[in-house]
């Protein structure tokens, strides 16, 4: 089984024609593919994850590196034979792989019936039974600005966590990056339907929200709010109980934000602020708008603001120029922030973006893999360090079920997004266990559970 498979499939229309999702890329990505299994399951149609009884086959794709691309490629090449034996089969390609390369798509692939970008999926119901109706094929990859944010929310994979798009798009532009090609302008969605859906999914069971955007923190700036607004209104949401928000862009950090979050218990503990590079070069030919002291400066503010508080990063290796003494203040400052998590990236250069078209990728592929391989080595030694420190102290933990090696086991986080392990019973799922930790690995906390509430009581990581 591919394990981009929507796998249990979700709970279609019984009887209906049976569509396999797959699901490639970020959060956004799910996100996108809940609401469309939503939109398709109101219109008639079953789900499957057994590719044999698939009537239709939909990828929600990713083009954030070649990578991800590829896998798509592979796999339409694959269905061009199981099409001729099966011409009723329907074959579509969905996200950001349908926005890049749109039209060209159905071109090179001629097992594939339609492309769907990232701002026309609430149509592909319709356009589902079109394509099956008429072998027709079809490409809309103009949608509007606006999108349809129509949801069904009993279409979610976990009852205690659920996320919701606060905004789409993104208006910076990073030179190695795709996204405001496939996912266009920065658009937020309002205050009101933001707070609704949060109050329908708190009344079915949420406990922990997470909002979702390409650069969260700039979310409402150009109606006059911010997203510690946002944040202090969920505070207030009773029923709720945690609030993460991905991703925040340093240069849209401000002390408002800090403030609230050292405010807002429900939201305090994890920050995802990717500073890609330590090198001020490397910075400026990325565009990112801020400098490694400033930066530091942002760290620093919220750690005297929010003692405790856990920082994810995203960084990329090997970009266009980097020298040695560029990736040296790269690990500076890894060492200096000490990262709870890091998503480490080699540089992968992307047709549509700047980059592509104006610098060189001119670091070998070697060194890119040697730089990798050495900030992962950082990274697993100082995320060893951090969560051996915690040993002996107590964790509220938000079950998430039993781990899939050990059914003895339940696994879970903490507020600071720690993976949290201990013995347990599988009804203890979606509610909160307190968790004296006795071990660490660099993944994950190890521990005995004390006791259990269906409520977080409040208690310091
Ligand atoms: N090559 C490698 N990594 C990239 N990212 C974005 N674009 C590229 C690229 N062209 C990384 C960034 C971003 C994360 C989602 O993916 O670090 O924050
Ligand atoms: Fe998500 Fe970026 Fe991939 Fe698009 S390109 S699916 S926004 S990770």
């Amino acid at each position: 089984m591919n394990d981009a498979v929507l796998s249990p499939p979700p709970a279609g229309t019984p009887g209906g024609p049976k569509v396999l999702i797959e699901v490639f890329g970020c959060q956004m990505n799910k996100l996108d593919a809940e609401l469309t299994v939503g939109a398709l399951r109101r219109a008639g149609y079953d789900f499957t994850d057994r590719d044999e009884e698939a009537a239709a086959i939909l990828m929600v794709t990713c083009s954030i590196r070649d990578q991800a691309e590829n896998r798509v490629h592979s796999h339409l090449g694959e269905l061009a034979l199981r099409k001729q034996l099966e011409p009723d089969l329907a074959v579509g390609v969905l996200g950001c792989m349908a926005s890049r390369e749109g039209q060209a798509l159905l071109g090179r692939w001629p097992a594939l019936d339609f492309v769907l970008g990232t701002r026309d999926f609430p149509q592909v119901a319709r356009v589902l039974d079109e394509v099956r109706a008429d072998r027709t094929r079809v490409v809309a990859v103009d949608g509007d600005d606006k999108v349809s944010e129509e949801r069904d929310i009993t279409v979610r994979p976990h009852k205690s966590r659920a996320f919701v798009t606060v905004m789409r798009g993104c208006d910076k532009r990073c030179t190695y990056c795709v996204v405001p090609k496939t996912r266009g302008h920065e658009v937020s969605r309002p205050m009101a339907e933001i707070l609704a859906e949060a109050q329908t999914l708190v009344a079915d069971g949420v406990r922990e929200i997470t909002l979702l955007g390409q650069t969260v923190n700039a979310w409402g700036r150009g109606e006059g709010r911010s997203l510690g607004e946002l944040l202090a209104a969920l505070q207030d949401l009773e029923g709720l109980d945690r609030i993460r928000f991905i991703t925040s862009h340093p240069e849209e950090m401000d002390d408002e934000l800090i403030q609230t979050m050292a405010s807002c218990t429900k939201a305090g503990l994890f920050l995802h602020l990717p500073p890609q590079s330590g090198s001020d070069a490397v910075l400026r030919r990325m565009a990112r708008g801020y400098t490694a002291d400033r930066y530091r400066q942002i760290i620093e503010q919220l750690r005297a603001a929010i003692p405790g508080v856990a920082i994810g990063a995203d960084i990329i290796v090997g970009f266009c120029g980097e020298t040695d003494a560029d990736f040296e203040a790269t690990y500076r400052l890894m060492e200096d922030v000490r990262f709870s998590q890091a998503f480490l990236f080699r540089y992968s250069p992307r047709p549509d973006t700047p980059a592509f078209s104006h610098l060189v990728d001119d670091v070998p592929d070697q060194v890119k893999r040697e730089r990798l391989a050495r900030l992962m080595d950082l990274q697993q030694r100082q995320s060893l360090e951090r969560l051996q420190g915690m040993v002996g102290s107590v964790h509220e933990v938000l079950v998430e079920g039993r781990s899939l090696r050990d059914p003895e086991i339940l696994f879970g986080r903490n507020l600071a997004f720690d993976r949290v392990v201990f013995k347990g019973d599988e009804s203890l799922t979606d509610r909160y266990a307190r968790v004296r930790i006795s071990e660490a690995t660099a993944l994950t906390l190890r521990g005995e559970l004390l006791s259990a509430a269906d409520s977080p009581v409040a208690l310091q990581v």
